[in-house]
């Protein structure tokens, strides 16, 4: 089996061909390839690999430890993402994903922030529902070094509340309180890896940086946000019924384009847990 993989823009993502998802089980080497790959590139995009939802949990299971919890699917490991209520009670919580953000930088308990997370479409939207990715790596590198060395010492407090904000901005006092139940998190805004390599720690859920003026601590924030996105530093995925895409959620940052609540866009996530703290 040949495996190929090319850059999808200059700065994140590439797509792996030469992979099946009859292979995806019996190819030992694979695991090896897919997590180098995206260390390197961040997000892989596999086209037409119609992968089944247990082929998808067990190929996940060999990158790392899989979550298990409850995801509104008969298969352990398969959270299914969908805005119909029908599919996804939590589906109201889902209009967040319509902003940039890291999976579980709010986490209800001490659990780090996901390694990795893989989506398979099922069906998809006729129109929006495309996701789009950025490098907080890639953001982080293209620094000067004095703003290097003026970001690294900051850290910044992240909510729940901040996120559920911008799609609620006038919330009912029960929201607000079912918010507020999640705890703040406090983060370092430069993240410094295992791997030595650092990234920014950006998204929807930073709320403040520790000390510094709420007006100000915003316009920082916004101002590394809306870089780090700018058009050509993004990947924008337009899915197709039988894609699989997979992302390092340590380094990457991702959004959905808003796509209409009756849409029948179904996509099946499979998330492997974090093994570091943001540090
Ligand atoms: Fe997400």
């Amino acid at each position: 089996m040949t495996i190929t993989i090319d850059e999808l823009s200059d700065t994140v993502g590439a797509e792996v061909r030469g992979v099946w998802a009859e292979t995806l089980l019996t190819d030992e080497s694979l695991p090896e390839v897919v997590l180098d790959a995206l260390e390197e590139h961040g997000v892989l995009v596999f086209r037409d690999l119609h992968l089944d939802p247990r082929t998808q949990v067990e190929f996940c299971r060999k990158l790392g430890e899989v979550d298990t919890s409850p995801g509104h699917h008969p298969v352990p490991g398969i959270y299914r993402v969908s805005l119909d209520t029908s599919k996804n009670s939590s589906a109201s919580y889902l209009r967040a994903t319509f902003d940039w953000h890291i999976d579980g930088c709010t986490p209800e308990d001490d659990a780090y922030p996901q390694k990795a997370t893989m989506l398979s479409a099922r069906a998809v939207a006729p129109s929006g529902g495309e996701t789009e990715f950025a490098s907080t790596y890639r953001a982080f590198d293209d620094l000067g070094t004095a703003e290097r060395d003026h970001l690294t010492p900051l850290r910044v407090v992240h909510t729940l509340e901040a996120s559920q904000r911008l799609v609620t901005p006038e919330p009912t006092p029960e929201q607000l309180e079912a918010w507020r139940r999640r705890p703040a998190k406090e983060h370092p805004l430069v993240w410094t890896h295992k791997s030595g390599r650092r990234s920014l720690v950006l998204g929807a859920s930073t709320d403040h940086i520790v000390g510094m003026e709420p007006e100000r601590s915003r316009a920082l924030l916004d101002d590394l946000l809306r870089r780090c996105t700018a058009p050509e530093r993004v990947y924008r995925h337009e899915w197709a019924v039988g894609d699989t895409v997979i992302w390092d959620n340590r380094g990457v940052i991702h959004r959905a384009a808003p796509y209409p609540v009756d849409s029948p866009r179904e996509m099946l996530r499979t998330t492997v847990l974090g093994e570091e703290p943001i540090e």
